[in-house]
């Protein structure tokens, strides 16, 4: 099982390093080894996260020769005529950005939060929701485990707006996990202070995932209250300038959300500097403001992925777990052949999955993370 297959090296221009893959060529920079021209690297969201021996690159590129281009094949037979919105989605995915697919882990370690968002379930004020921290050593440990025994090479470290991890803590988790696994890390703190997030890019974290929700100023301020829209804007076009790489995007089918607001949400998402899309759709939660709005629908869902992936055809769209909650057996799936081509696997223990209910019934809380990667 591998997630992300070795690259060659074939040519080097300061810190950025071109890699072959099959044939393939793509662009990544290398801020950590001292890397040679045929040198085999594994890279993940453009930055190389591994240098690996010769021998053990070419066995494992060895297994996997034939399913990629069997995969390829597959890949080329269901993007060729379409007719639907989706096909047409599909196939402009498959011409920008072949049959690559970034796939992330994520690790939920804390469903405590400061804030009282009237959408989430971890608001502050649901004093049903059963709270949890996992401690530094649980969460350094569940990261090694993903990493090196499940192969994840790009994994998420997502809770509430928690301020009992501190800065030191939060460093001390970036820095063991870096020390003790090659990956891609990215955060999902929610809003942290400039330093704080200076003080994890130092450590070795490179991504983070924030989404704007909303680009309505008005909306935004009445369902994330105490908090205003220009704040978060400004916070996530800041740490793009710091170097990380920004996955955000917005809620579909919040109330009173107009197709034109989905498609304003949708530019403002491309242009923000975004490496990756997170777009999901809301699902009310009993215990929240908003319980008695209606659920996105799943066409509505797919329809603002396969309008993302016309309008921004390079860019990497999340099919996110929320998908599945919507249609459990084929809702990443449908979600990929409308023109997503990133994952994201829970990799949390099990025993804290069902907590963290931003919304209820979450897909894959009930799996182990081995059925859900063979699925
Ligand atoms: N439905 C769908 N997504 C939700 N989130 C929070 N509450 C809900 C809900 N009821 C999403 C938000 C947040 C992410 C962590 O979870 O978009 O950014
Ligand atoms: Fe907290 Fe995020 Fe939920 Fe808002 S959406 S209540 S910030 S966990």
């Amino acid at each position: 099982m591998c997630y992300a297959i070795p690259g060659k090296i074939v040519e080097i221009k300061d810190k950025i390093v071109t890699v072959e893959y099959f044939g393939e060529k793509k662009k990544a920079k290398n801020e950590f080894y001292d890397l040679k021209l045929d040198d085999y690297i594994y890279a993940q969201g453009g930055i190389v996260i591994q240098q690996i021996p010769s021998d053990e690159a070419e066995s494992i590129l060895g297994t996997w020769r034939e399913i990629f281009f069997k995969l390829k094949e597959t890949d080329l037979r269901l993007t060729r005529e379409p007719k639907t919105l989706y096909q047409t989605a599909n196939a402009i995915r498959h011409q920008h950005t072949d049959n690559s697919c970034c796939i992330h882990g994520i690790v939920e370690f804390s469903n405590y939060c400061r804030n009282d968002c009237h959408y989430c379930g971890l608001r502050l004020s649901n004093k049903n929701c059963d709270r949890y921290r996992m401690s530094i050593y649980e969460i350094v440990e569940t990261c090694v485990y993903a990493v090196n025994k499940l192969n994840f090479k790009a994994l998420v470290l997502q809770s509430g707006e928690d301020l009992w991890y501190d800065d030191d803590k939060l460093v001390s988790i970036v820095t063991k996990i870096r020390e003790k696994c090659a990956t891609l890390i990215a955060l999902s703190l929610g809003e942290r202070s400039l330093e704080t997030y200076q003080k994890l890019y130092n450590a070795g974290a490179r991504a983070v995932l924030l989404r704007f929700e909303t680009n309505n100023p008005k909306l935004y301020e009445k369902i994330r209250p105490g908090h205003i829209l220009k704040d978060r804007i400004d916070l996530i076009k800041k740490l793009t300038e710091m170097g990380y790489l920004i996955m955000t995007g917005f809620l579909v089918g919040l109330p009173d959300q107009t197709e034109q607001d989905i498609l304003s949400n949708i530019e403002l998402t491309g242009t923000l500097g975004t490496d990756m899309f997170s777009i999901g759709p809301f699902i009310p939660h009993p215990y929240t403001p908003l319980k008695d709005s209606p659920s996105s629908s799943i066409d509505l869902m797919l329809d603002t992925i396969a309008r993302s992936r016309i309008r921004f055809p390079e860019s990497k769209i999340l099919a996110t777990t929320a998908l599945e909650t919507l249609d459990t057996k084929n809702g990443a799936k449908r979600g990929l052949l409308a023109g997503a081509n990133s994952l994201m696997i829970n990799v949390t223990p099990k025993k804290y999955q069902k907590k963290y209910e931003l919304y209820p019934n979450r897909a894959g809380a009930e799996e182990d993370v081995k059925e859900r990667i063979d699925t």
